[in-house]
């Protein structure tokens, strides 16, 4: 069997996992949720999920995959757990689960980027909408997006994974700050950015119970945490670095581009008068549409935008693919070209259902979210912190140069503070998806 890949450079490592983080979470997702949950309070909330709860569950998938230098399903036994790799399986479901209907977002950006430069969608957003996210259209270009993200895997870890986010996620920045300082000088814009950026206490701590498991969802949906994509990336590190260091940069670019794309999209619609709370899946994009269709170039300001949105999404799309190819070719005598192939065409028939109607599609983010991820982020943090326990510390250890002392304290922090916060998440979210209030 060939030699297992590993990453050309660190900071390639990193750009690679910022891209996995940076995707539909960060500019589709984040903003409906904020929308819906009371604009800035519960960015608040995200924000404190992000770096108490996501940073030390993300070290915890790095300990296991550097360690492991395997793919999510065999990292387990690698390390000596064999038992665990039921774990790996639950990621290597999620991450079909996932990409299924994820594509078919992709393939609706595309509409909409096409459709910015005919300007097909000025006329009437919301039907737009309702034209381009379902039918056999929406299943043929939910084709076009998986063929390119298979073809991105396809080229491997370095020249294909490597090569294309180091060239998407600062571009991704670049744009999204350019629309964000244009946006902000729109009449009305700043409106927007008062309610994205200024939280009503009051109301922040009457919702608390709603806010807290929506907030800690998004933060692992957005670091991509809970089905093994930082396991599996963490295995194609080839030296020791200090993975605390990586794994802050990941958090801290993460978190900035997700408040990013807030400073970008709350001020075009408070500019338009959309209200934000008449949010849903389909809401960022009618009414970014919708403003797209009022303002002067709007073509081209849209065409941008969903450009940017579907690059993010892109390079998110290839770290889903990537945990299921990384276990076919870890583990058969067959090629990375022809398991991507394969792969990529059975996630693409998994998705057809999605891609035809919203009811689905809304059902399969729903199990997603308050299902598979919450009980994968829980498993995984159950295992590092109370049985890989000593072994991931000094797996942490290594690559911080003496300065590793902090790894104990990340230890029982994961171990309590984490793992309350984890299961707290699992029982709020599988209740809310049961359609079962804890809270009279
Ligand atoms: N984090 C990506 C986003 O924000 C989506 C994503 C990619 C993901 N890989 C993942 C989510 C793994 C959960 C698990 O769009």
């Amino acid at each position: 069997m060939a030699q297992r890949e590993t990453w050309a450079t660190r900071v390639g490592f990193i750009l690679a996992a910022v891209g996995s983080a940076v995707g539909l979470g960060n500019i589709w997702r984040f903003p409906y949720m904020t929308a819906e949950n009371g604009g800035a309070a519960f960015v608040v909330v995200y924000l404190l999920a992000a770096g108490l709860i996501g940073l030390p569950a993300m070290l915890a998938e790095f300990t296991i995959g550097r360690k492991a230098k395997k793919n999510v399903f065999d990292a387990f036994s690698s390390i000596g757990f064999p038992a665990w790799r039921i774990v790996g399986l639950l990621g290597l479901v999620t991450g079909f689960w996932i990409l299924s209907y994820y594509s078919v977002v992709g393939g609706w950006v595309i509409q909409y980027l096409l459709g910015s430069f005919t300007g097909t969608y000025f006329g009437d957003p919301g039907t737009f909408f309702g034209d381009i996210s379902t039918g056999p259209t929406t299943v043929a270009y939910h084709a076009v997006f998986m063929l390119i993200t298979v073809g991105i895997v396809a080229l491997g870890v370095k020249d294909g994974i490597e090569a294309a986010t180091k060239a998407m996620v600062p571009s991704i920045v670049v744009i999204l700050v350019g629309l964000a300082v244009w946006g902000v000088t729109l009449p009305g814009g700043a409106e927007g950015l008062a309610y994205f950026l200024s939280p009503d206490i009051d109301a922040l701590l009457s919702n608390l119970d709603t806010i807290i498991p929506f907030a800690v969802g998004q933060a692992f949906f957005s670091l991509s945490l809970g089905m093994g994509v930082m396991i599996t990336y963490a295995s194609y590190i080839g030296e020791d670095d200090n993975l605390a260091v990586d794994a802050g940069s990941i958090v801290v670019l993460n978190t900035a581009i997700g408040v990013l794309a807030g400073l970008v999209v709350f001020p075009l619609l408070f500019a338009q008068n959309v209200d934000p709370g008449e949010a849903g899946a389909g809401a960022v994009f009618v009414s970014m549409a919708t403003a797209f269709g009022e303002l002067p170039a709007g073509e081209l300001i849209g065409a941008v935008f969903f450009g940017v949105v579907l690059v993010a999404a892109l390079s998110s799309a290839i770290s889903l693919l990537e945990v299921v190819v990384s276990y076919t070719i870890d583990n058969y005598d067959v090629s990375r070209v022809s398991v991507s192939v394969a792969v990529g065409a059975i996630i693409f028939l998994l998705g057809i259902p999605s891609a035809l109607s919203l009811d689905t599609f809304g059902l399969y983010d729903e199990i997603a979210n308050s299902l598979l991820l919450p009980t994968g982020v829980t498993l995984i943090v159950t295992f590092v912190g109370w049985v890989y326990g000593r072994d991931a510390v000094a797996e942490l250890r290594q690559g911080t140069g003496g300065f590793g002392s902090f790894a104990s304290t990340w230890l029982w922090h994961v171990r309590v503070v984490v793992l309350t916060a984890v299961v707290g998440t699992l029982v709020l979210s599988v209740s809310e998806l049961l359609g079962i209030s804890l809270f009279g």
